[in-house]
Parts: C-alpha cells; structure tokens; sequence
C-alpha cells in the first residue's frame, strides 16, 4: 500500500497492466494534518486519471498480479518532492506547503 501522499503538481495516471485502488481524501478545516476519505476509484488496464495539484491520494494493487502504470507529472516532479524526502509514493501529508 501506498500512504497518503500529495504530489503537488497535477498528474495523469494511465493503467497498462493490472489495476491500482485509489483512495482520495481531504483535509479537514482547521486540522491542516488530519484527512478524511473523500472518494475511491479502481483504475484499471486502459484507465488513465486526471490528478489536480491539491490531490491526496493513497494506493493499493488489489490483485495478486503486477500493476503498471505510466505517470505524467506537471512539473519537476522530483525535486519538488525530494524536501519530503520521498519521489511519489512518500507520505508527505504531514507537511504543508512550506514544509
Ligand atoms: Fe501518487
């Protein structure tokens, strides 16, 4: 499973083998580190999804089979999150814009 994490850019995500669970959350006002669930979509082969920049989301391959998937980030994507010290699958959630 992949925790929570915000990529802080937009994305594009595109299945080409098996299928990935996400879960979508937000945070809650006022609580700027606590998320909530806020949906869930199955993406599978031939599905791509669309990831605005404010987007939490957490991942977990359900099947007993690799999954592949191409991501299309935009922007830098690595050292925009290297200060969290993580490439996309870091959980970054308890850090805010700056820092
Ligand atoms: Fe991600």
């Amino acid at each position: 499973m992949v925790m929570p994490h915000n990529h802080r850019m937009w994305a594009v995500i595109g299945i080409y083998t098996g299928r990935e669970d996400n879960v979508f959350w937000r945070r809650l006002k006022g609580t700027p580190n606590k998320i909530e669930a806020a949906g869930a979509k199955a993406l599978c082969e031939m599905d791509a999804e669309p990831l605005g920049t404010d987007i939490i989301h957490s991942v977990i391959n359900p099947i007993n089979k690799l999954t592949g998937a191409i991501h299309i980030y935009g922007g830098d994507f690595l050292p925009s999150n290297a200060a969290s010290g993580t490439p996309c699958h870091y959980s970054n959630i308890g850090q805010t814009e700056n820092g």
